[in-house]
């Protein structure tokens, strides 16, 4: 069947979502693959989020993907998990089976990490340390992208300790916890340190680290990608280092929901890339 005889029917279910950019970039690849569709975003309060999901299928839905705040919500609702969203505990991306049952899993990790690679190429797990700043559902997916990639030691800085302690009993010794006054000298030897927490964000504060034990070498990356450069990243690149913002992730996560939904491999080209960032610098 070619991409025209098909309706491809997908979207984002999330509280609020109208601010969501995700439908810029799937409906860019509607029409970069020729498929006759539509992805829309889906504003469904918590209260509705069981019927919502329970109505995809006689929608005639594909899959959706699921942001803030329903991720973890969700792991309650779907008929199956997959082993990565049940490690990581939460679910960006659910897909109709054929018997019309729901399979959730985490493409998260998938976006942080092939972002990095496609942005960073000679950024190598294995050549030291990385730290993650929060240990939040984000910082959980980067962890787990993290390991999954080979990193053998990630320091691990969260405002409350004990949440970073509990997440690095469930992941293992490579994840090392570490108290949240230790976050400016963490980042001594590292090749990558991390922003997961929502300081920087619009309308927050900016993340209060210093980063004068950062080696010149090292990445700085942050999740959040309005503004898409965050203080964090604005002062890594004066004193010289390199950055990685958080649009790419949203864009590289995209890939694996689209092979889930569609079995079709999207590209993210520099085209997609800059219309997401101009859309963004409208705000
Ligand atoms: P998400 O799912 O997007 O990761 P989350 O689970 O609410 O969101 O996690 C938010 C993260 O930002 C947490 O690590 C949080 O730290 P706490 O565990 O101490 O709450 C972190 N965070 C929020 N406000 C912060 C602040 N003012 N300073 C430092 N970290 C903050």
């Amino acid at each position: 069947m070619s991409n025209t005889d098909r309706l491809f029917l997908a979207g984002v279910i999330g509280w609020p979502v109208s601010h969501s950019r995700s439908p810029l970039m799937h409906n860019y690849w509607m029409k970069q693959n020729k498929c006759i569709g539509l992805y829309l975003p889906l504003a469904v309060q918590p209260c509705g989020l069981a019927t919502a999901l329970s109505a995809l299928k006689p929608l005639g839905f594909t899959g959706c993907n699921v942001t803030i705040p329903h991720k973890q919500m969700t792991l309650k609702i779907v008929d199956k998990i997959d082993e990565t969203a049940s490690t990581i505990g939460a679910i960006s991306c659910i897909t109709l089976q054929k018997d019309g049952s729901l399979l959730g899993t985490n493409n998260d990790w998938y976006g942080f990490m092939a972002n990095l690679k496609q942005e960073h190429p000679d950024w190598r797990a294995n050549a030291g340390p990385a730290v993650v700043i929060g240990a939040g559902g984000a910082s959980r997916a980067v962890c787990y992208g993290l390991m999954h990639e080979g990193v053998e030691e990630i320091r691990l800085v969260n405002r409350t300790y004990a949440k970073a302690d509990t997440l690095a009993k469930q992941f293992g010794k490579s994840i090392k916890p570490l108290p949240w006054k230790m976050r400016h000298q963490a980042l001594e030897d590292v090749t990558i340190v991390i922003n997961t927490t929502n300081q920087g964000m619009v309308g927050e504060l900016p993340l209060d680290i210093s980063l004068d034990h950062l080696p010149n070498s090292a990445i700085a990356a942050d999740i959040i990608y309005v503004p898409l450069e965050t203080p964090f990243l604005t002062a890594a690149k004066h004193r010289g280092n390199r950055t990685l913002n958080g649009i790419g992730m949203l864009l590289h996560q995209g890939i694996p929901a689209w092979k889930q939904w569609f079995s079709i491999e999207p590209v993210v080209t520099p085209e997609l890339k800059e219309m997401m960032e101009s859309s963004l610098i409208k705000i």
